[in-house]
């Protein structure tokens, strides 16, 4: 396919109102989590993003249909009668993994490829497999496919996780739904989209109680007592807070909508740390700065701590404040590559293991950058924006992963964007 670059001029400023969409590392799992309610689940506010479609065919290759009208999904996961999701599929979107709860949960056996790592680190499944394992799930790797079975059937639990994995939840308690009895994990992820997953299988007759804090239980009950429902995925944090810094970088003011502040509360702290005035509502914040940038240091940390997902965006907003930020990521083991490109555009950042230091100077130029990942890609565009002269971004397929019109909402904000061809660059 003819590969697309973004063209940004900068000396812009973004300011007024964009409603984001649905929360991307949601709607992935509500869709399989549609598997276990064998019939039509209709998920609304349901982004229009590449990894979208690859879940949709990965639920059509396990025999389920999935319309999608405008932001609205019609799964019907009744026929599902695969257990089988192949390496093809797991090799374009990792997040297929998110499959093995519930299939194990419906069928008591699936078939999925093991996951490889990508950009930002090795991205392991051990902890999920501990938690399937303690549930009574029996695994067999048999040339690169995970092989799940329940000899014994499911039985109630209780999990400790070693760390609170996103996933791992979401997996464990996607199976966890119809095991005999009660299970209980410990030390579970906290995030927004847990919470968001919990509430669906809640109205599909499943009894999850505690999800967004660290403790789940989970009161197993019949796969036949479960039944397919009406979702809205909830906004998603991360898109919002992409657009935030946007604002908080070149002034604002700038509104998101569509989003539940209390979702980006460490965020706000940090915005507001850095020299900006945050005004929030019900599912709306404002964000607007006069003065100049502080430096802060940030710490990535598992919800509620500062997102992983927010940290190359931030780091931009370190790269031209007043003095030196420390930026430590503890979540991913290679998630610096954005620094690398940023230093093209004249930041200064030194590295030094899990650690960023980041020297503010006064301005960033243009230059022709490439993503290395999806939230560095969304920000290497925002740097475009406040830069000097023109930005070219390069591997936009890192971008249209998560972001739905990303350059549409930028334009409608105030950036002088493009996307073109990239032969029309030559
Ligand atoms: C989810 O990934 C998100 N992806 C990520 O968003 C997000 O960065 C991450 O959670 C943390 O918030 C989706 O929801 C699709 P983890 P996930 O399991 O579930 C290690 C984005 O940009 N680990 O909490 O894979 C793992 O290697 C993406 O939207 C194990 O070692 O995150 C990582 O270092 C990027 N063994 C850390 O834990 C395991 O069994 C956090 O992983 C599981 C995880």
């Amino acid at each position: 396919m003819n590969q697309e670059v973004i063209i940004v001029r900068g000396n812009h400023t973004l300011k007024g109102d964009v409603r984001v969409s649905g929360a991307k590392n949601s709607a992935l799992k509500l869709m399989a989590a549609s598997i276990l309610g064998q019939g039509e689940t209709i998920l609304h506010n349901v982004p229009l993003i590449s990894d979208i479609e690859l879940m949709s065919e990965v639920l059509a290759r396990l025999g389920a249909t999935v319309v999608r009208e405008g932001h609205t999904l019609r799964i019907n996961t009744a026929d599902v009668d695969s257990c089988e999701t192949p390496y093809e599929l797991v090799s374009k979107m990792r997040a297929s993994i998110s499959v093995l709860g519930p299939l194990i949960g419906r069928f008591g056996e699936a078939r999925v490829a093991m996951p490889g790592g990508c950009q930002i680190g090795a991205r392991k499944i051990d902890m999920h497999l501990v938690g399937l394992e303690a549930l009574g799930v029996a695994f067999d790797v048999d040339h690169g496919v995970l092989a799940a079975t329940t000899p014994n059937g499911l039985r109630g639990t209780h999990v400790y996780l070693e760390f609170p994995s996103v996933g791992a939840t979401e997996n464990m308690l996607m199976a966890a739904v119809t095991a005999e009895g009660h299970t209980a994990i410990e030390n579970a992820a906290c995030e927004p989209e847990i919470e968001d997953l919990a509430n669906m299988l809640n109205a599909m007759g499943a009894r999850v109680a505690g999800a967004g804090t660290s403790l789940i239980e989970i009161e197993g009950v019949p796969l036949s007592t479960l039944h397919p429902c009406e979702h809205t995925t909830v906004g998603d944090r991360i898109e919002a807070g992409t657009f935030l810094a946007g604002g908080a970088l070149t002034g604002g003011p700038l509104t998101v909508h569509g989003i539940d502040p209390a979702f980006l509360r460490m965020a706000i702290m940090k915005l507001r740390a850095m020299g900006c005035d945050v005004e929030t509502g019900d599912d709306w914040i404002t964000v607007r700065r006069e003065g100049p940038l502080f430096s802060v240091d940030i710490q990535t940390l598992p919800h509620p701590g500062f997102p992983t997902d927010l940290q190359a965006q931030f780091m931009l907003l370190a790269a031209l404040a007043d003095d030196v930020s420390v930026i430590t990521e503890n979540v991913f083991e290679n998630r610096f590559m954005f620094a690398a490109e940023l230093m093209r555009m004249g930041a200064d950042v030194t590295l030094d293991d899990h650690h960023a230091i980041v020297r503010g100077v006064d301005h960033l130029e243009g230059a022709p950058v490439s993503s290395t990942d999806l939230r560095a890609g969304a920000a290497l565009v925002l740097a475009g924006i406040v830069a000097d002269g023109e930005t070219s971004v390069h591997h936009l397929e890192h971008i249209d992963r998560g972001y739905e019109d990303y350059v549409g909402k930028l334009a409608s904000l105030g950036a002088d964007i493009r996307r073109v061809s990239a032969d029309s660059l030559r």
